[in-house]
């Protein structure tokens, strides 16, 4: 175990009581110079310890950043998150994450950030990536056929939705395919992005990003946790909750890969409204009827028939089609 993560287990242990220099140093078998330095960087990623002359150390508060140590008490996976790779701020955790990736990080391996300065959404759009949002990548190796993406990428949506839910009492829904939605507006989203050959996929990059505290603009009105539940939201704590689901879905969807698609039709935002498809080439309007086991959205088209979308940017129409 790192001096970091020894101290502040005793520290937490001793629940507010002041902790002697000699006594953290001769536990762990370092000088008490070493003890202070290690308090000294904990203080700068942000934990709250009073050094008190002569008498030792005391936490008064864990730091709020979501760091390797923070995200790993008590978290209640076994593969993701078990590695966690945290910047105060970086390009993209998607970009950090499929570096990592294709030098061979393990499955479960979580990107964090505090900030992005170059986040990206869905469709290339910039996703604004200010402190106060959750910005998570996770990396996922299916050994799926490339096509399965769709899937993965609605079930990473439930997932999420399902850790809010179940986390504030809150009715997060999704719009097809991954937006997450609150009271009607855009609370998050989901970027997933594949390497790998024509038949097989090498790793999937699983991007979370989410208005927890912060207030993002994008082509939609938007929500965050924050304003909803009236309190600021503790990041650490949705990355766990989000982890948890993620890993209990994924782990059901490698044995039955369309077992999640009930559950995700119960809460979609989409179902039954007049929609429009934008895809490469063409636009499509229709009524959305259903979700198939592929992640298509079925629509009936204004003249009776039927098609499906496996991947498109659906926009809501006010008038019916
Ligand atoms: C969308 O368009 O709705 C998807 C947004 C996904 C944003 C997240 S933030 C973490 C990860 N890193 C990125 O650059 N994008 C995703």
């Amino acid at each position: 175990m790192p001096l970091g993560d020894f101290i502040v287990n005793t520290l937490l242990e001793s629940k507010g009581q002041t902790v002697s220099g000699e006594k953290l140093a001769n536990r762990f078998k370092v000088t008490r110079t070493a003890v202070w330095k290690s308090v000294k960087s904990l203080q700068k990623e942000g934990y709250n310890i009073t050094i008190e002359k002569r008498r030792g150390y005391r936490l008064n508060k864990l730091t709020k950043r979501p760091i390797e140590r923070e995200i790993k008490r008590g978290l209640a996976t076994e593969r993701l998150g078990q590695k966690v790779h945290y910047f105060d701020t970086v390009d993209s955790t998607n970009n950090a994450a499929k570096e990592l990736a294709r030098t061979g990080a393990l499955e479960g391996t979580v990107v964090v950030a505090l900030t992005q300065t170059m986040g990206r959404g869905r469709h290339n759009r910039i996703w604004e990536s200010p402190k106060g949002g959750v910005y998570m990548s996770v990396v996922l190796r299916p050994g799926l056929h490339p096509k399965d993406l769709t899937r993965l990428t609605l079930l990473s949506g439930l997932a999420v939705a399902t850790a809010l839910n179940s986390l504030y009492d809150i009715k997060v829904r999704l719009k097809w395919p991954n937006d997450l939605m609150l009271n009607s507006r855009k609370l998050g989203g989901i970027l997933s992005e594949m390497e790998g050959e024509a038949q097989k996929v090498n790793f999937v990059i699983v991007g979370i990003g989410l208005n927890a505290n912060t207030d993002i603009k994008v082509d939609i009105p938007t929500a965050t946790v924050k304003k909803v539940i009236e309190k600021e939201v503790d990041l650490v704590l949705i990355i766990k909750e989000v982890l948890k689901y993620l890993e209990r879905l994924y782990d059901e969807f490698l044995k039955n890969p369309t077992g999640f698609l009930k559950e995700y039709r119960e809460i979609s935002h989409t179902l039954r409204r007049d929609v429009e498809i934008s895809l490469e080439t063409e636009v499509i309007r229709g009524n959305a009827v259903d979700i198939d086991s592929d992640g298509a959205l079925e629509l009936r088209l204004p003249d009776g028939s039927y098609t499906k979308i496996l991947s498109g940017d659906c926009r809501y129409l006010k008038s019916r089609v």
